[in-house]
């Protein structure tokens, strides 16, 4: 049986941890594709050049040709700017798009049975623009967003009730930005409400509820706190980690229900774009959305997301993409 195939465009920041993590892994072999000539090449070498150490046999290259990501199972897109310091994920918007459109057509033309996760930002609008182009089923494209807001969700309150990450349920809904729904009521340590342990700890409703908001912004502006930290360029381990976890839920058809970036078709109240929400994750894809029920107030703010989303959209079709 042949190896997975797994094609990651853009070999930045992103793109070379996404390579050493499919390496370390032995998910499959690794495609890293970059316009910059050598780059991919050089990356792929070095990441190589530990397979005695690591152990690893998956083949993992540097391209600047797209005919060499033929017959990938899955493609991971990355290719892009990131954002510098004080700059929005909406401001790459333009830049971003052009570049999203080539990949579009070559991933349809030379992968074209492909699962692709796209990464690039600003996240909603690059995944719209990505399946329009590309022509591909919407449950073959899906945008990593969830998954990593969920997992700083989910940092900072383990961080804040001293326990361990592992027994920490968290979701984030919506768009990727600043309006995302970080769903506190469902928020639980082993089935334990979230809420239940901070009250506890602080004997104090009012102040466990002002600890949550606190929790709740940094998870918003997590990938600006970054940023600024970073002061060249954004998160790039984190991302990447999250993108893998989705890829395995491809690969192995595992039926994870992962928050990602998927296409809705009337769950939630939203009809024809794609938003932030869980949905099973196997072989095909988006299996399923999984809908449930929302507070009033929670599914207020995911209209108010939904509706930054649509914006963003609608600017990009302005834009003429
Ligand atoms: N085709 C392929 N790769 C491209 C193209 C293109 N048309 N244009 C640019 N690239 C490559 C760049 O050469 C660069 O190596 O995309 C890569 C992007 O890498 P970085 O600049 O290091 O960015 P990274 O941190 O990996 O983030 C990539 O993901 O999270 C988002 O906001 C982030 O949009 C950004 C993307």
């Amino acid at each position: 049986m042949r190896r997975a195939k797994i094609a990651l465009i853009g070999g930045g920041q992103i793109g070379g941890v996404l390579a050493q993590l499919i390496a370390v892994r032995q998910l499959g072999d690794g495609v890293l594709f970059d316009i910059v000539e050598d780059f991919p090449q050089g990356k792929t070498l070095d990441i190589a050049e530990a397979s005695a150490i690591d152990g690893f046999d998956a083949r993992i290259t540097g391209t600047n040709s797209y005919a060499d990501i033929a017959d990938s199972d899955i493609v991971i897109i990355t290719a892009g700017l990131p954002r510098k310091p004080g700059m929005s994920r909406d401001d790459l918007l333009t830049t971003n798009a052009k570049i999203m459109k080539s990949v579009a057509e070559n991933v349809a033309k030379y992968a074209p049975n492909s699962t692709v996760i796209v990464i690039s930002n600003p996240l909603d609008a690059m995944v719209t623009l990505f399946q329009k182009v590309s022509g591909f089923p919407y449950n073959r494209v899906i945008g990593q967003a969830g998954v990593l807001d969920s997992s700083r969700f989910a940092t900072f309150i383990a961080w804040e009730l001293g326990v361990s990450v592992k027994d920490i349920n968290a979701m984030t809904l919506g768009g990727h930005g600043d309006t995302m729904v970080p769903l506190t009521r469902y928020a639980n340590v082993n089935g334990i409400p979230v809420m239940e342990l901070l009250e506890r700890k602080y004997k104090d409703a009012g102040k466990a509820a002002e600890v949550m908001n606190a929790i709740i912004e940094r998870t918003k502006m997590a990938g600006g706190e970054v940023v600024k930290l970073l002061k060249t360029g954004s998160a790039f381990y984190s991302p990447a980690s999250a993108a893998i976890q989705m890829a395995e839920a491809i690969l192995f058809d595992e039926k994870r229900v992962l928050p990602v970036c998927a296409h809705l078709n009337g769950q939630f109240g939203v009809e024809g774009y794609y938003v932030g929400v869980p949905a099973i994750i196997g072989k095909d894809g988006v299996e399923n959305v999984v809908e449930f029920s929302l507070a009033e107030e929670e599914k207020s703010a995911l209209d108010k997301s939904v509706d930054a989303v649509k914006e963003l959209v609608d600017a990009m079709n302005r834009l003429g993409f």
